[in-house]
């Protein structure tokens, strides 16, 4: 691999691992993300969602395996990846007691901005970022959505090629977090590669590709429709006068992977290797001499995330026993 030859993927790993002492936080992680995409990472707390970003952008060295982002391996380029990413770190990293435009300013110097095209590239981002009359304050005063905003401007200010954005919405208002999409949209139609991380299921189907990561092993990838589409029929709902006794009565039965209650309903998720979920769903109430209407339901990425999550942890428990 060169540093100079465009590459259709913008970054591409192969048994990424990271070690913290006895945990491993990352683990053999495979992972390929086209250019002028958006990729989503999708984990519960401790799933190594940061830890890998942290390795993409060159602060954090891999125990073993390899990587290359923008063509350039992570472990002989770390310099000049940076020069060439934009990071918008999971806890805001920007000075409180500086103003908007003090931050930008100092943000703009560090990554080596020229003076000239610096005035004017903050100019087009305090437009672009609703940030215009907020330039003179301190930025321990803006509301949530303003510092998310103002990191986001700070992100893109050497106009990067890949921008890592872990966690970017958690402080912020549903409106808010729809208004940043459509901002992310527009970054990634001008051709920069996004690689963000989520907790958010609403987010995570928009990406174009998604990872689902968990205990620090690749559990599940692809577009997030492909991921729902794999699910098949093996989602039904049941709708109930005793959804509690129910509830209970179905996460006993063999086969039953999860059951979430939605107001009366109960949503099921059964194992991949039930042969008739309706059947069996059925056949559990009816043991449990329970009265409910079963019908297939259509998947969600939800189901994707519980299927592949709890699938490994009736796995572990199984092998344990
Ligand atoms: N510097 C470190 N030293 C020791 N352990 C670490 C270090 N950094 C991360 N870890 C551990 O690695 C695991 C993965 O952490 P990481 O921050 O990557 O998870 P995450 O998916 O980003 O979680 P969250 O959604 O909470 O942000 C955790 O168990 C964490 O405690
Ligand atoms: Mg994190």
């Amino acid at each position: 691999m060169t540093d100079s030859l465009p590459s259709a993927l913008a970054i591409e790993a192969h048994g990424l691992t990271r070690r913290f002492g006895s945990l491993t936080a990352v683990d053999r992680l495979d992972l390929a993300v086209s250019t002028g995409t958006i990729h989503g990472f999708l984990g519960p707390n401790g799933s190594g969602k940061t830890t890998t970003l942290r390795m993409f952008c060159g602060l954090l060295r891999p125990s073993a395996g390899t990587a290359s982002v923008l063509g350039m391996d992570i472990a002989h380029k770390a310099e000049a990846i940076r020069r060439r990413i934009g990071y918008m770190t999971q806890r805001f990293s920007l000075y409180e007691d500086l103003t908007v435009l003090e931050n930008l300013q100092f943000v703009g110097e560090v990554q080596g901005v020229p003076a000239r095209k610096r005035r004017e590239k903050i100019d087009e981002l305090l437009a672009t970022y609703r940030l215009k009359d907020r330039c003179g304050q301190r930025v321990g005063t803006l509301s949530g959505g303003e510092k998310q905003r103002l990191a986001l401007a700070a992100a893109l200010i050497h106009e990067p090629d890949l921008l890592f954005l872990d966690e970017p919405t958690s402080a912020v208002d549903p409106q808010n977090r729809r208004d940043f999409w459509e901002n992310l949209f527009d970054i990634c139609d001008r051709g920069t590669t996004i690689l963000v991380s989520t907790h958010y299921m609403d987010e995570a189907e928009r990406c174009h590709s998604l990872s689902i990561l968990d205990y620090g092993q690749l559990v599940g990838s692809g577009p997030p429709r492909e991921q729902i589409a794999r699910l098949g029929n093996r989602v039904v709902e049941v709708e109930t006068d005793t959804p509690r006794e129910a509830q209970t009565a179905l996460h006993r039965a063999a086969g039953v992977l999860s059951v979430a209650q939605l107001g009366t309903q109960l949503h099921v998720l059964v194992a991949e290797d039930a042969a008739a979920p309706v059947e069996l769903v059925t056949r559990a109430m009816r043991d449990a001499n329970l009265i409910g209407r079963v019908h297939p339901a259509r998947p969600g990425l939800e189901d994707v995330f519980v299927a592949v999550t709890v699938a490994r942890c009736k796995a572990q428990h199984k092998e344990a026993a």
